[in-house]
């Protein structure tokens, strides 16, 4: 990622050697009165493995309503370096994690779509303790500029029926539902809805 890109962002020097941009420095969240210093999104590569397994456990964990994958999945003998380095070499993947005031609170990745022009956004989360605070408006919106940056012209997402506080953010954003069946939920009956939303053409 370079400055030019992204000229509503600062580059600067993250933690741990992570690549972070600025993009939010010294100025309150609009929701909940509190204020907080700066929200970093960092773009994570293999070798970051540690924290990106730090927080997709601890989102398993805490919002199992919220994802096809289980806790149970990458835990114990899933639970491996090598497996979670070839989750972070998607080619072509941005992975993301949001750090507040340096503390990681969220993750979200954009991948590559099955048919040519589309992307996906998958692993989207956000640390209870900050949430309702616009981090999520974050994440998919460098979600959404990476997207466009490859040239794609749709972005698609799945979400549980019942996840509505989800479902909500994303209509917010413009998403809306394809109508196509989205994948088998456990119940052997129910389906992920499929939504999506048009990218600008730049
Ligand atoms: C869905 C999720 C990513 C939203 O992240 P976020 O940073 O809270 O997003 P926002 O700040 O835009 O807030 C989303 C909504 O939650 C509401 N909210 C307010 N306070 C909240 C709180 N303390 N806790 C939860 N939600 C709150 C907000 O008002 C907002 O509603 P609105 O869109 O009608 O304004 C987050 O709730 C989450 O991680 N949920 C569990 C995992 C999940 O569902 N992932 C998506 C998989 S498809």
């Amino acid at each position: 990622m370079c400055e030019s890109a992204v000229p509503r962002f600062r580059l600067v020097a993250g933690l741990n050697d992570l690549v972070c941009v600025v993009v939010i420095d010294l100025l309150s969240f609009r929701r909940a009165g509190k204020v907080w210093i700066m929200l970093e999104l960092c773009t994570l590569e293999s070798d970051d493995w540690p924290l990106w397994r730090e927080l997709r456990l601890a989102a398993f964990a805490e919002a199992p309503y919220a994802f096809g994958s289980t806790l149970a999945e990458w835990q114990g003998p899933g639970d491996r370096e090598e497996r979670w380095r070839a989750r972070l070499s998607i080619p072509g993947a941005h992975d993301l994690v949001a750090l507040l005031d340096g503390l990681p609170v969220g993750m979200v990745s954009g991948v590559p779509g099955e048919e040519v022009g589309n992307v996906e956004l998958i692993s989207m989360w956000v640390s209870p303790g900050v949430r309702g605070q616009g981090v999520g408006d974050y994440l998919i919106e460098e979600v959404e500029r990476w997207g466009t940056e490859r040239g794609a012209t749709t972005l698609r997402l799945s979400v549980m029926p019942d996840n509505h506080q989800a479902a909500a953010l994303y209509e917010r954003h413009g998403f809306t539902d394809t109508g196509e069946p989205g994948d088998l939920l456990l119940d052997g009956v129910g389906r992920e809805r499929v939504m999506a939303k048009s990218l600008a053409v730049v």
